[in-house]
């Protein structure tokens, strides 16, 4: 098979507040795990994000504190390089949008669409707080939605029904800086022709296989709904400069038509800091090449209808080749919301578990196709009965007894028996199925065949007894734990996307030094390492 390209696009946090579970199962963690699993795999992989730096939630954040907005996204820029680091994430680059190289793409194809006519000039009617003499774009509006009557909507966007909005929309609004009923008023603003995509779009998602089935229904449903033009710039003085300065002063491109750019700015970006400025174009000029954004739901239009029309007015980019949209994490039965102080956040989650008993806790419950609820409860039963009790007692139960009985030197096996056959068959079957669901976004799939793999081997030493017969068939037994020691090569290479800490102190234990996926070799003779405990139990 020839390598493939593939670059994994993920979502850009705003550096507005701490991140929670939510958005690690959304979209973080996701997209670490596929991306380690292809690299195994032997594929080219490009991972980028960064921080989404622009638009209102990061100054309505400053208003409320009295800092500016660099303050508050420097300190949540800051804390999320601090995580990502700890939760083992593999990014080729985490970087922002407040970059120079950022500004430039964005100003570049901002330009490219309006000489090819997708970008024009109108009056449009916005909320402005006449007390204070200003607009309100975006979430400087709150009031009650006009789909589901939830009276907490932003004016951006419905945490309730998760519709986008424009804040013009919402019933009895009020503005957030002063509690005062807004008025409308005429401002001037460029518009992103979106209506003029609307067959190119159609034709392109009814075309689109392997997708998730919520993520298809929902574009269409936008596009069926009938596809408005949008304004991409903003009454406000924060966010990428708009490149033609005939709007005045106080006007900014939105950050929403900016920060899907930061895909296209960030892979630049990488390439120019490898010293090979046009590397980017392998994972966006060549058709052959693959990408995949891993995104939450309340993202779907963004990337499945905004962005695809972006690149098809720029012209000569890929489109995306899969969008795996993940549903939502509740907490108890309600929303996560770090504005609102629901769930549990990252940082309050690293102090209490262990990294990749944090990562695998969340691959078990990723929402991939409904809605999880999450208590702390599930988290420690996952992490305890799961990957203590399957996986890690079977690396320490095989290693310890391999010290026991062998001097910890892997033994040379007599003839394989029809059940040491069947278990290594039916380990490199769970391969062959894991693979599968990698490729196909079912990560959650992809673990469970691994614990189930894993789970054979403990059925395998369970049937096979090797501690009686370690005292009366010492050949039987080595045979055995050279069994079972292959098995935990196997299952090892496929938890290692999920595990990126452990899966290496597994390998220094086995002598295993090749990271790529499949059933690697634990040659006769090698010397074991220590066996050390993987996993602490929680509470
Ligand atoms: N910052 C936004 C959010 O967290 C959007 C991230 S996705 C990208 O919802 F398209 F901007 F990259
Ligand atoms: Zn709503």
């Amino acid at each position: 098979m020839s390598r493939r390209t593939i670059l994994v696009a993920v979502a850009w946090p705003y550096a507005s507040g701490s991140r929670h579970l939510g958005h690690l199962a959304g979209a973080y963690l996701p997209a670490d795990i596929y991306a380690r699993y292809q690299r195994s795999a032997g594929n080219d992989v490009l991972m980028v994000s960064g921080s989404d730096v622009h638009g209102t939630p990061i100054t309505v954040r400053a208003d409320e504190e009295g800092v500016t907005p660099q303050e508050i996204v420097d300190r949540y820029h800051g804390e999320f390089l601090d995580h990502w680091e700890k939760l083992g994430f593999s990014w080729d680059l985490f970087t922002s949008t407040g970059t120079e190289n950022h500004h430039a793409v964005t100003r570049d194809m901002f330009m490219r669409l309006y000489e090819n006519g997708y970008i024009d000039k109108r009056i449009t009617s916005q909320m402005f707080d006449p007390s204070v003499e200003r607009f309100l774009p975006d979430r400087y509006v709150e009031g009650t939605c006009p789909h589901c009557d939830y009276t907490d909507a932003r004016g951006d966007q419905c945490d309730n029904c998760g519709r986008t909005l424009d804040p013009v929309d919402l019933i009895d609004p009020r503005s957030k800086l002063t509690g005062a009923t807004p008025e409308q008023r005429e401002t001037e603003h460029f518009f992103l022709r979106l209506s003029a995509f609307a067959e190119r779009l159609r034709e392109w998602l009814e075309s689109r296989e392997g997708w998730r089935k919520h993520v298809l229904n929902f574009s269409l449903g936008w596009l069926d709904e009938g596809l408005h033009d949008r304004a991409i710039t903003r009454d406000i003085d924060w966010g990428v400069e708009i490149p033609i300065d005939d709007l005045g002063p106080g006007k900014r491109i939105y950050v929403w038509f900016d920060a899907v750019i930061g895909y296209l700015s960030a892979s630049k970006e990488w390439a120019t800091r490898q010293g090979d400025p046009d590397a980017w174009r392998a994972w966006w000029e060549d058709p052959n090449a693959e990408s995949v954004y891993f995104i939450g739901k309340d993202n779907v239009p963004f990337h499945t209808i905004i962005w695809p029309s972006i690149l098809m007015g720029y012209g000569g980019l890929n489109l995306p080749t899969d969008v795996p949209a993940n549903n939502f994490v509740t907490f108890r039965g309600s929303q996560a919301s770090a504005s609102r102080g629901v769930g549990i956040t990252i940082g309050e989650a690293l102090e209490t578990y262990e990294p990749d008993a944090l990562r695998y806790a969340i691959a078990a419950i990723l929402p991939e196709s409904a809605d999880v609820d999450l208590t702390e409860d599930e988290l420690g039963r996952r992490i305890n009965e799961e990957l203590v009790a399957t996986w890690g007692n079977l690396v320490n139960r095989v290693v310890a007894m391999t010290h026991r009985y062998f001097g910890g030197t892997v033994p040379e096996p007599g003839e394989l028996d029809s059940e040491d056959e069947s278990l290594l068959a039916a380990i490199d079957a769970a391969l062959v199925e894991a693979a599968g669901h990698f490729d196909a976004v079912r990560l959650r799939q992809a673990l469970t065949t691994a614990m189930a793999a894993a789970q054979e081997a403990n059925t395998y030493l369970s049937s096979r007894e090797p501690w009686k017969t370690a005292k009366t068939d010492p050949e039987r037994t080595g045979t055995t734990l050279f069994v079972a020691l292959q098995a935990i090569g196997a299952v090892n290479s496929a938890l290692a996307p999920y595990l990126p800490f452990t899966s290496g102190s597994v390998r220094d234990m086995l002598g295993v030094s090749d990271t790529s996926w499949g059933r690697p070799q634990v040659s006769p003779g090698t010397a074991l390492g220590e066996a050390v405990p993987l996993f602490q139990k929680v509470e």
